[in-house]
């Protein structure tokens, strides 16, 4: 049996902490192949490099049935009309799903199914859960005033794939339009 100090974790969605877990940080100059306008990007680069999201992560087991689970905290801001998002990924053993759990602040999941390329926008608030299926990819996306505080929960040999997303990206992105998240495709929103 583990202990319970394994058993039981605590975490602070004010700070983005689970006590005794480490913490990824993600900076600005981090998620440079993330964000649509490249200009944009460098000029807030250029006026300093803050925290865009941290995420501290539980990693208890490895066994086929095991489950880890990371709180993530992501900063309200924007580069340019574009919100502060995580990098996003596919999980390396594709058949993986995620369940988040919204704590906090006014987010929205992004999801991109890997074969057919169908993508959904899905709120992410508190006292919601959103179900990433298996085989897609998952960005969360900051679009409110205050910092975006959720859970998510996953097998432990989900893994992460990076590559693919930081390759090609997203189809689609979330633009701020007058105050409001409009969903554009990527290509088009070049354009606009
Ligand atoms: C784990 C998971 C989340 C993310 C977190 C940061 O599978 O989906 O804990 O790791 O939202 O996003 P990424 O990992 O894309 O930087
Ligand atoms: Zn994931």
């Amino acid at each position: 049996m583990k202990s319970l100090i394994q058993l039981l974790s605590k975490f602070d969605p004010a700070t983005g902490q689970i006590a005794g877990a480490a913490a990824t940080s993600r900076y600005l100059s981090d998620l440079g192949s993330c964000f649509l306008d490249t200009a944009a990007y460098q000029s807030a680069l250029q006026a300093g490099n803050p925290l865009v999201y941290s995420v501290a992560s539980v990693a208890l087991g490895s066994g086929d049935g095991d489950l880890h689970y990371g709180l993530g905290k992501i900063m309200p801001g924007r580069v340019g009309s574009e919100y502060y998002m995580t990098k996003g990924h596919f999980h390396a053993w594709r058949e993986a799903a995620e369940l988040y759990i919204g704590l906090a602040g006014e987010g929205v999941m992004l999801l991109e199914e890997e074969v057919s390329g169908s993508t959904q926008v899905v709120p992410l608030r508190p006292c919601q859960t959103v179900y990433v299926p298996g085989h897609t990819a998952h960005r969360t996306i900051n679009v409110g005033s205050v910092p975006l505080t959720y859970l998510g929960v996953y097998p432990a040999k989900a893994g992460h794939d990076y590559g693919a997303i930081a390759r090609r990206n997203f189809s689609k992105v979330l633009i701020d339009r007058n105050g409001q998240p409009v969903l554009l495709d990527r290509s088009a929103a070049v354009r606009s």
